[in-house]
This record gives C-alpha cells, structure tokens and sequence, in this order.
C-alpha cells in the first residue's frame, strides 16, 4: 500500500478501548493509525485492562495511556478536559455494552464516559461483544440514541465468537477501521481546501522578529529586524485558511486579524514555545525570526558596571530553532529565510540542506531598497530535492504579495509532498 506518510501527522486521534477480547485488536489498530501518520493516545477503561496492559498500548502509541480520572500525576500532564480538547477524533474500539450504555445514559463516573461529554470532536465507537447482548433491546436502544446523538456507529461484523457463539458482534479487523479513519480525514480535508482557501484547515507556526539576548537587567544583545516578513506571512496564511500562531520577538507591530500572537524575547524562550507548538499539533513551521546566534553565557544579575577601557563578554551558541523542529520524528512542512550579502543563492541552498528544510526563501539584504526595514522585497525559494519544482523567483513587490507568493508555493510543494525518509 502507498500513502503519504505526513498527510495526518498534525491530526490527534485518541483510542479508547473497553473491555472485551477484542482489545487485543486494539493494540495493532494503534499500530495502523501511526503507520498512516496520526497522533493517537490510548484511553483504557479498567474493563480493558482486565484483557491488555497499558504497557502494550504505551510502547505502540508512544504516549503514556490514561485511564484514570482525577488522577493528580495525569491531571498534572494532561488532564481529562484537556484530552478532551486535544483529540481530533475519539475511537472506541472495542466498545462494550457497558461504554454504550454509559455514553447514552449520559454517566460521567470514569475517564471514558467523562472524556466522551467534554469533547467536541466526532466520536466513533466500534461495538464488539457477543451475538446476543448486541441484540438485546436496550443495546440496540443505547446505539440508537447514540446515532441521534451525533455518534458514529461501526457495525461489528458476523462471524464465529471468541464465547463459541456464532453471529454479529465481532469488531472489525484494525486494518480495516484504519482504513475508515484515514478516508474520514482525506474527505474532510479535502472539502475544507475546496471550500476556504489554499492552507485551508492546516495549522501553521511562525516565528518572527529579532530576539533579545541579555546581558544584564538592562542591556542587551539583538539585531534590525522588524518582523515585518513574519507578520505579514501571518496574515497571509490565515486569509488563505489556516490556523496560525506567530511566536514574536520583541517588535512593534499590531497583531494580524485572527492570528495568535506568543511574545517572547530570548532564543531560548523561542525555541521552548516552537516546541511546545509542534506537540499541540503544527502542519507547517514558517522561520521568518532573525534569532541571535549567540547570547551571554552569563547573565550579569545586577547592572555591570563602567570600568577599565574594555569589557569582554562571553558568549554561547544559540540552538537553531528551525534546525531543531527539523529534526523531530514528526516534523511539520519546514519553511526558513536566509538573509545573505552575498552569494545569495549559494548560501541559502546550503542551508536548505544543512538545516534540513522543503522550503527556504532568500533574499539580499544587501540591496538598499529590499529587506529588512523595507516594506518592500524580493525573494528566491529552494525547494528540496524530492520536490518537482527547484526553485521559484519572486519579483519585487510589496511584503503583503511576497507573503501571498510564499502561500502558493507553500501549497504547491504540500500537494506533492513525498514523505521524509
Ligand atoms: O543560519 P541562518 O541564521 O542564516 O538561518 C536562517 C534561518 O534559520 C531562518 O529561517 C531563521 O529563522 C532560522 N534560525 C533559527 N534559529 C537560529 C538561527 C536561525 O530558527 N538560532
């Protein structure tokens, strides 16, 4: 089978598995969805512990697994309303009697019944159990008013049972419900592109300005830029449909319509919210920040005072921001800037390597009437090399259409996107 691997690296699918033998279903079903790319957390009902450790879960998905609510030492990492929040779709496969007796009934006693009131992503629920409780009037009644209740129900299939009976109630092979998550994100993707624009439903990150490296509690070290390429891709990205958060040094530019603005000074707090952003779910990382290369190795805790001629500070290397996201498993579409004197183009190709990006605009800011402060610019993109297009010339032109330009060959490149290998 061929498929794109980053397609549905942004999109957060919990698992829910509740008692039944079919759990142990559940453990290559996490397997699958990681495969197609997705981020998938397991919920355990105790039930599904009675049949499958948590441990099993924990090693496939890579996340701890939740099963209690309340619990401080989960609440304190994520709780259940943020789990809530954090899922894109929530699948309970296999859902016993019990679960669907609880969702209809509208219980709130453990962390799945909970989880299931307090999210707003769709709900799909696999029911798996024997021939004759599936049959039974109040199950079928509790899958009826789940129906009405907005849930997605996935018909268990007939066949022999693991009690020895034989009919309708096994759950569905994982490849199979794999499958049905993986059409249920392409359709819905693709009706979003249609219908809102190029970067439609995709969440995107930019980090933007100079950043200031102290040197006591008021000086510091920084640079020129005003951030006015960050902002203004910002604005871009969200008219074209996205989803964006602008991490921003310190700059004095008003926030753009519908963007969420994260101010931060120095590389580090930069580099510390980048992260952040990439585990709440980021499909494409736009570096336009002039980030110091270095900062003060040690921050003086009172004002340095004037003596002597000379005043030698020492300095470390910052860590490359757009370099490190760059280096994650799960690695967003990767866009950097190169500002370059000279040879331009050279320098910026190399980067787009060395850094390991798709994408590198670059322009020369040695040209007086482009570039830093101007409102003006001119750019050349690289794309890497398992792209079709090579490179694309910007003409000069405002920053507002030097931004919707880097839109277009953002979703130019996304729509051929082979996976990183
Ligand atoms: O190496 P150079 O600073 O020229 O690379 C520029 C690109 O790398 C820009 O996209 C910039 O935002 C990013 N960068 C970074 N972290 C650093 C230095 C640069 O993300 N510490």
């Amino acid at each position: 089978m061929s498929f794109d691997l980053s397609v549905f690296s942004n999109k957060n699918i919990i698992l829910a598995v509740t008692g039944g033998i079919a759990a142990y279903k559940s453990a290559i079903l996490v397997r699958r969805l990681k495969d197609y790319g997705f981020n998938v957390r397991v919920v355990m009902t105790k039930g599904a512990q009675a049949f499958i450790t948590p441990l099993t879960f924990q090693a496939l998905s890579g996340n701890p697994v939740h099963s209690e609510l309340l619990d401080p030492e989960a609440e304190a990492g994520m709780g259940h309303i943020e789990l809530a929040r954090w899922a894109d779709l929530v699948l309970v496969a296999p859902a016993s009697c019990d679960t669907l007796a609880k969702f209809a009934a509208g219980l709130a006693d453990d962390l799945l019944s909970t989880l299931y009131l307090a999210t707003k992503a769709p709900v799909w629920v696999a029911p798996a159990m024997n021939q004759q409780m599936w049959a039974a009037k109040p199950t079928q009644r509790n899958l009826n008013t789940l129906v009405e209740d907005g849930v997605h129900v996935i018909m268990p299939e007939a066949g022999s049972q693991a009690c020895g009976d034989v009919g309708l109630g096994r759950m569905p092979e994982p490849e199979d419900l794999a499958e049905q998550v993986r059409e249920y994100f392409h359709k819905a993707q693709r009706a979003i592109a249609e219908k809102f624009g190029l970067l439609a439903g995709k969440k995107v990150t930019i980090t933007a300005g100079p950043t200031r490296e102290a040197i006591d509690p008021v000086r510091y070290i920084s640079n020129h830029s005003t951030g006015k390429m960050g902002f203004a891709l910002a604005a871009a990205c969200y008219s074209a449909g996205a989803k964006v958060t602008l991490i921003a040094g310190p700059v004095s530019l008003d926030t753009p319509n519908g963007v969420e603005r994260k101010n931060v000074s120095s590389a580090m707090q930069m580099l510390d919210l980048s992260m952040q952003q990439l585990y709440d779910g980021c499909d494409i990382f736009i570096a336009t920040a002039a980030v110091a290369d270095y900062r003060v190795a040690e921050v003086s805790e009172h004002k340095i005072k004037k003596a002597g001629d000379e005043l030698a500070v020492s300095l470390v290397k910052n860590p490359d921001i757009v370099a490190t996201i760059a280096q994650q498993k799960q690695r967003p579409f990767m866009v950097g800037f190169a500002a370059e004197t000279r040879n331009v183009e050279e320098y910026a190709a190399g980067k787009l390597v060395a850094k390991k990006l798709d994408m590198i605009a670059c322009n020369d800011v040695s040209r007086a009437d482009i570039g830093f402060a101007s409102d003006q610019n001119a750019m050349t993109v690289f794309f890497a090399d398992r792209y079709e297009m090579e490179k694309r010339d910007l003409e000069k032109a405002s920053k507002q259409e030097i931004a919707q330009q880097l839109v277009e060959a953002i979703h130019d490149a996304l729509e051929q996107q082979q996976p990183v290998v």
